[in-house]
């Protein structure tokens, strides 16, 4: 039986990912960040430099996603929201734009059993307006396969904008006020969060920017708030699980106050 149909069937058994021992890593285990959200930056640079096109880069990108989601939930880390397609990505040549969608979609099809059977649980946050609806169809299809799992969420960020997702929030706060069942001063930070893409998901503590830039793209505008930022010159097909290692290292070294003053 296709595992992914486990589910359905009820003979799940679910490979257990074996924790690694955090601390042989020189980490400490109490302080491995919950969420980590990863701008996957450097796909077309690093392919070049091999002599390649920028979609093989993409591809080799989408494998080392893989990896690194692997072993983040090996070491504890609960959440990954990894930015795949920006809202602004569709300026994109077309042919790269459809290269994305459909290694999308190969990976929602061809790797959904894996992804499935290592206790992963699949989001997305993004609008889903201008998605092509097949690909809308094996996002749903990936959530609800795998919406019991309790290993390591992967939230991948498609067709996402920090922006967008502040307007949509603020149009669907506006619709409930409008409709009445929402009162003006009822309308909290745990309210716009409800209304958020990434709602149901604690914010980020580690936002992880390979490829060399120090910018935050548009990316978890709000989310971020607090967020430690890392950031790297290496590519992201060329990211590595000791690269995360050495992140999560830098965001153990920092102190985090959120606005307030020093713990004695
Ligand atoms: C940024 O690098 C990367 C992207 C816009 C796309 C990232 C997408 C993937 C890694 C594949 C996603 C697929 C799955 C299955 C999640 P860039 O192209 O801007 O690189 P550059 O700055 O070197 O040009």
């Amino acid at each position: 039986m296709y595992p992914v149909l486990n589910k359905f069937f009820g003979t799940s058994t679910k490979e257990v990912q074996k924790p690694l021992q955090v601390d042989t890593l020189g980490l400490n285990p109490e302080r491995i960040p919950a969420h980590i959200a990863i701008i996957m930056d450097g796909n077309g640079r690093w392919a070049k430099a091999q002599g390649k096109v920028r979609t093989y880069g993409h591809q080799v990108g989408a494998q080392t996603l893989k990896t690194i989601v692997r072993f983040a939930g090996q070491i504890g880390v609960k959440a990954i929201t990894a930015y795949a397609f920006s809202t602004e990505n569709w300026k994109r040549p077309v042919t790269e734009v459809k290269f994305i969608m459909e290694l999308l979609s190969y990976y929602l099809t061809a790797e959904i059993e894996e992804l499935n059977a290592n206790n992963v649980q699949m989001r997305f946050s993004g609008s889903r307006e201008g998605l092509p609806p097949a690909i809308l169809k094996k996002m749903d299809t990936a959530v609800a396969v795998t919406k019991n799992n309790t290993g390591v969420i992967l939230n991948i960020a498609v067709n996402y904008g920090g922006q967008d997702e502040i307007l949509h929030a603020v149009r669907a706060i506006a619709s409930q006020v409008q409709a009445g069942t929402l009162k003006v001063e009822d309308i909290t930070a745990a309210v716009f969060e409800d209304n958020l893409y990434t709602h149901g998901l604690p914010a980020p503590d580690l936002l992880i920017r390979p490829g060399g830039d120090q910018r935050i793209s548009n990316f978890l505008l709000w989310q971020i708030a607090y967020a430690e930022i890392w950031t790297t010159d290496v590519y992201w097909p060329a990211f590595t699980p000791d690269l995360l290692v050495e992140a999560i290292k830098a965001y153990q070294s920092r102190e985090r106050r959120f606005g307030g003053l020093v713990s004695k």
